[in-house]
């Protein structure tokens, strides 16, 4: 199923914005530093915060269910230099073919409930190859405790 982006990757995506375009960048190049011994598929997420920017990429475990992905590794980066508030978000999912179901190139739902806690509806997050949906788009209905 294609899922509905408020903004259709052309290719080349020419009219990205330039701060999208730029995070989007940083997303691919954290994605070199992937530790992904075990599926080698390399993803670099890249988020924009407090005028920062913060990348991350998936740390994989022998213990599989132990790994953690690279929007997860972003997210808690900027967090834990202490901001709680996410403005944008770029992931990519380098290892993933050309023409490649969107579901490879996605994040996955354990990141988008961890975005969801830090990013506001609107917050666009721009999937490489996909395009750019709000974080209500990615996860319509988050759990939230406040
Ligand atoms: N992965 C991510 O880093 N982000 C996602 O949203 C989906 C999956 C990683 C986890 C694992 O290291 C590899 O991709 C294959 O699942």
């Amino acid at each position: 199923m294609r899922v509905p982006p408020v903004f259709v990757w052309d290719d080349p995506p020419m009219d990205l914005p330039h701060d999208l375009a730029e995070l989007l960048e940083a997303a691919k190049t954290a994605s070199r530093i992937a530790y992904c011994p075990y599926s080698k598929f390399h993803v670099g997420a890249a988020i924009r915060a407090g005028g920062h920017i913060f990348t991350g990429a998936n740390v994989e475990n022998a213990s599989y269910g132990l790994t953690v992905c690279a929007e997860r590794t972003a997210a808690f980066a900027a967090v834990l230099a202490g901001y709680v508030k996410i403005d944008a978000v770029a992931v990519a999912c380098v290892d993933a073919p050309d023409g490649c179901d969107t579901g490879l190139l996605m994040p996955c739902g354990a990141c988008r409930q961890v975005l969801a806690e830090f990013a506001a509806p609107d917050t666009p997050v721009v999937v490489d190859r996909v395009g750019i949906l709000t974080m209500a788009e990615l996860l319509p209905h988050a759990f939230k405790l406040k």
